[in-house]
């Protein structure tokens, strides 16, 4: 970094665009009302700047779209597979390739394959897709992670580390032998994209290698990891993201991974582990359920260009542009008062609906009116990361009531420019004047798994 004040930009230009169009409020009043006020139901074609996910909505290169043409559509033992055998080894170090059709896919695998009923699955946090198939499997799924993860202004570097003491506590409690493994997302979707610091995953590797527990790394965008830990972890300024990532993989024994985030795809994932014999009950496992092993659910096209995205988002330049498109949104909300989850994470900007709409009780969910709210003041799509996307506890049946009802506004990869950042920034700071207007809402149906995606609500008071 020669010059930290010296402008920056995106290391790259347009090839292709796609229009986007613009409507009224009234039309959008309408839009949102008809989707229940679930960004999740609304038609993408009635949305202007779309932020709500990073997930399969990246903008592929030259090079990708180039290895599409070379897919080998083979049933079995395409050369696209290779490819991405040897690409996950070398970036990541793992010795053995399950392709899956996305992460979920991997998390499905993985969880029947080493979870038996009454385990205890401990993760610096739950994530949605994650937790779940940790509980189909039969297995409690325990938040171990630092409590500063929990709120939301604490500026702890890497507030996606686990708590060793919560951890240890978990394993004098249940006995090692009831904990099959550790997941450790980095960085941590739901916490606001913060990431693990190399010392804490060691540290973690110590005490699971006593107790004989795996360390299943959700490395879904563990390159945005590396990059923090480029910046703020001594000794690592120096190194670049792929060495980092290596790193920080060697000391997993396992990984699986969306690659529609990292991996600038459109759709695809893995699971990767190093021992034979969880590889070979993965293996036999995904002819079941998503596909040959040298394909799992994926076209050789999609193997090609996720290999191929491998190695261009592990680039320094590609990863800090990304990351710094963040900031530099989450910066303007930060400027005009607006609370959000701090530091800033890698892949969005997490709003504090909690102190947004400090009016709004969180079961009349917050975060759900102020991601409608936003929609139909800008036409910009985000989504609720609370208590709907917490869902319910599997033995009481209550709501969780996570202490986070956020906000995510996330940003695709080699998508948006600068102008729609400021565009939607100015949206989100013209709704903060008037929050008070803001009427909360009541759920009307209300789906058994993964509610988030297709509750449906209406407006209280109106
Ligand atoms: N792990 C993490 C940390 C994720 O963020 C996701 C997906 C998954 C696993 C599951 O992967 O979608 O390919 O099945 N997150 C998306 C999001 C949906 O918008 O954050 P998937």
């Amino acid at each position: 970094m020669a010059n930290s004040k010296a402008p920056w930009a995106e290391p790259y230009k347009i090839k292709v665009v796609e229009p986007l169009k613009v409507t009224d409020r009234e039309y959008r009043l309408n839009a949102i009302k008809e989707a229940g006020y679930n960004t999740f139901l609304l038609k993408s074609e009635d949305v202007y700047i779309d932020l709500l996910t990073d997930s399969g909505t990246n903008a592929m290169s030259d090079y990708q779209w180039a290895g599409m043409m070379l897919g080998d559509e083979s049933y079995a033992g395409s050369r696209n597979f290779y490819y991405l055998e040897s690409n996950v080894r070398k970036y990541y170090g793992y010795k053995h390739l399950v392709p899956t059709h996305q992460g979920r896919g991997a998390e499905h695998l993985l969880s029947r394959a080493l979870i038996k009923d009454g385990d205890y699955v401990p993760g610096n946090m739950y994530f949605t897709t994650t937790r779940l198939h940790q509980e189909l499997a039969g297995g409690t799924f325990v938040d171990v992670i630092i409590d500063e993860a929990h709120d939301p202004q604490n500026l702890h570097p890497f507030k996606g580390n686990v708590d060793l003491a919560k951890f240890e506590g978990l394993i004098n409690r249940v006995g090692g032998g009831k904990i099959p493994y550790i997941t450790i997302g980095a960085p941590v979707n739901m916490a606001g994209g913060q990431p693990v610091s190399m010392d804490n995953i060691r540290r973690v590797k110590e005490l699971a290698n006593k107790h004989d527990i795996m360390i299943v790394f959700d490395a879904t965008r563990g390159m945005e990891n590396a990059y923090f830990i480029q910046q703020r972890e001594e000794g690592y300024a120096n190194k670049s993201v792929a060495e980092i990532l290596l790193e920080f993989a060697s000391h997993t024994d396992a990984a699986t991974m969306s690659g529609k985030k990292d991996l600038l795809v459109n759709i695809g994932g893995f699971v990767a582990v190093n021992d034979w014999d969880t590889f070979e009950e993965l293996r036999n496992m995904v002819v079941i359920y998503e596909g040959l092993h040298t394909y799992g659910g994926l076209a050789g096209r999609d193997m090609e260009a996720m290999a191929r995205g491998m190695e261009e988002a592990v680039q320094d330049a590609h990863i800090s542009t990304r990351v710094k498109q963040v900031e530099y949104f989450g910066q303007l909300l930060l400027d005009a008062g607006v609370p959000i989850v701090e530091p800033i994470g890698g892949h969005a900007v997490f709003v504090d609906a909690r102190k947004f709409y400090d009016h709004i009780p969180q079961d009349q969910f917050p975060a759900q009116a102020l991601a409608a709210d936003f929609y139909i003041e800008s036409g910009v799509r985000c989504m609720e990361r609370g208590i709907v996307s917490a869902g319910r506890n599997k033995e009481t049946g209550e709501h969780y009531f996570p202490k986070l009802e956020l906000v995510r506004i996330t940003f695709p990869r080699r998508v948006y420019m600068q102008s729609h950042l400021d565009v939607a920034a100015y949206h989100v700071i013209e709704l903060f004047k008037k929050r008070h207007e803001a009427k909360g809402l009541e759920m009307v149906y209300e789906p058994t798994y993964l509610r988030f995606f297709q509750a449906r609500f209406e407006r209280i008071g109106k």
